[in-house]
């Protein structure tokens, strides 16, 4: 800026990668869907070869992206799991992850079902507690892998105590921010080695592209990932790119409104005599709120868990939303309910699930940007079941 200080975080999120077209001026950059690029000689490129490797609307993603979390480095991928995936594929047969125990059901069955037969071995823990996360390393621990708020309980986890000690372990530490979307959270600021998003969520913000990306700021772990970007060939088109650019546009605006109904919306829950329990970390009576108010920038994000009496109940609830869309995925304009057990988590074991308190009678609310009084009106009728 003309004064030297550094953009505000809604001013990047408009200009940062995204600089008029030098060709033209156009003020919004085109998308390149350029396969490859012409060769002034042979090795003697314009910075692209081939679009798998590099292209100029990932670049610009990238950068914006990168800016946004404070991270040196941004790798862009074809979604949330490729993203997951090929940083896993940093590691050594036989090495060790700590994992949170509620993370995302497709995040487990990648670990347990998938990876497992590559020889990593993975260990659940509550890392909420943050002994038990020590408790849980062992010499060969290479990765802890954190998600806060959790999916789909909204539990936070301290992300600094738990860095501290995977460190000491001389274990990297990977937070999944996906639901804090970095306008509420910065895990790098707070120690976290590599922060991971599904951009299909808050970033993309209108249900209509797909995506990934992991950020950090040490250049040892970028470069291996920029490696792996290519070698593994998970990438987004330029297309789905420039989607994610124009959603991250008014990200500040989404998320502020979205914390704003969110916020509403779990106070009158909390009142409701069908629901016997609201999580939300903006509670006060929430077991992380404070952590929660310390770790987070002013607000607690835009998703909603709630329990009724059982399974039938929430099944009823959810036929009978008219606004809420009964869909997976959260973090859109427009408003989804699902329930975790029978849907998103539906690939985590049953015995997994209720360990960790997902229970048939739970729904999870994705807040979108419709009028609050329209949404809770619908949560009235439906909960009427
Ligand atoms: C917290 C979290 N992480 C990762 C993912 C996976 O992302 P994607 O669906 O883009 O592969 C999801 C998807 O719902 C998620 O909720």
């Amino acid at each position: 800026m003309a004064d030297g200080r550094t953009p505000g975080f809604a001013t990047r999120a408009v200009h940062a990668g995204q600089e008029p077209d030098p060709e033209t001026g156009a003020v919004v950059p085109p998308i390149h869907l350029a396969t490859t690029f012409r060769q002034d000689a042979v090795g003697e490129t314009r910075g692209y070869e081939y679009s798998r490797t590099d292209n100029p609307t990932r670049r610009r993603l990238e950068a914006c992206l990168a800016s946004l979390e404070g991270a040196q480095h941004c790798v862009a991928f074809a979604s949330g799991l490729a993203a997951t995936t090929t940083l896993l594929l940093l590691l050594e047969p036989g090495d060790h992850v700590v994992f949170t125990d509620d993370v995302y059901g497709g995040t487990f069955r990648l670990f347990d079902a998938v990876l497992r037969r590559f020889s990593l071995t993975f260990t659940a823990v509550d890392a909420t507690d943050t002994g038990a996360v020590d408790a849980a390393c062992t010499d060969r621990t290479r990765l802890v892998w954190l998600e806060s708020p959790t999916n789909p309980l909204l539990r936070v986890v301290d992300i600094g105590a738990v860095a501290e000690r995977a460190h000491e372990r001389g274990a990297t530490v990977c937070v999944d921010s996906t639901f804090a979307s970095p306008v509420l959270q910065r895990p790098l600021e707070l120690g976290a080695d590599v922060v991971l998003h599904s951009t299909t969520k808050y970033l993309g913000g209108h249900s209509d592209v797909v995506g990934g990306a992991v950020l950090t700021s040490d250049d040892g772990i970028a470069e291996r990932l920029r490696f792996h970007q290519n070698a593994v060939g998970a990438v987004p088109s330029p297309f789905d790119c420039w989607l994610l650019l124009r959603g991250l546009r008014t990200l500040e605006l989404r998320v502020r409104r979205q914390c704003d109904s969110a916020s509403t919306i779990a106070r009158w829950l909390r009142e409701h005599p069908r629901v016997q329990r609201v999580h939300y970390p903006g509670l006060d009576d929430h077991p992380g709120h404070t952590l929660a108010a310390r770790q987070m920038h002013g607000a607690y994000g835009g998703v909603v868990s709630f329990e009724v009496e059982s399974g039938d109940l929430a099944r009823n609830v959810l036929r009978r939303l008219r606004i809420f869309a009964l869909a997976e995925s959260l973090g859109a304009v427009e408003s989804l309910a699902e329930s975790p057990a029978m849907m998103t988590h539906a690939s985590v074991p049953e015995e997994q699930r209720r360990k960790v308190g997902v229970g048939d009678g739970l729904i999870r609310l994705s807040i979108g940007v419709e009028d609050v009084d329209d949404l809770i009106g619908d949560l009235d009728q439906a909960l009427d079941a």
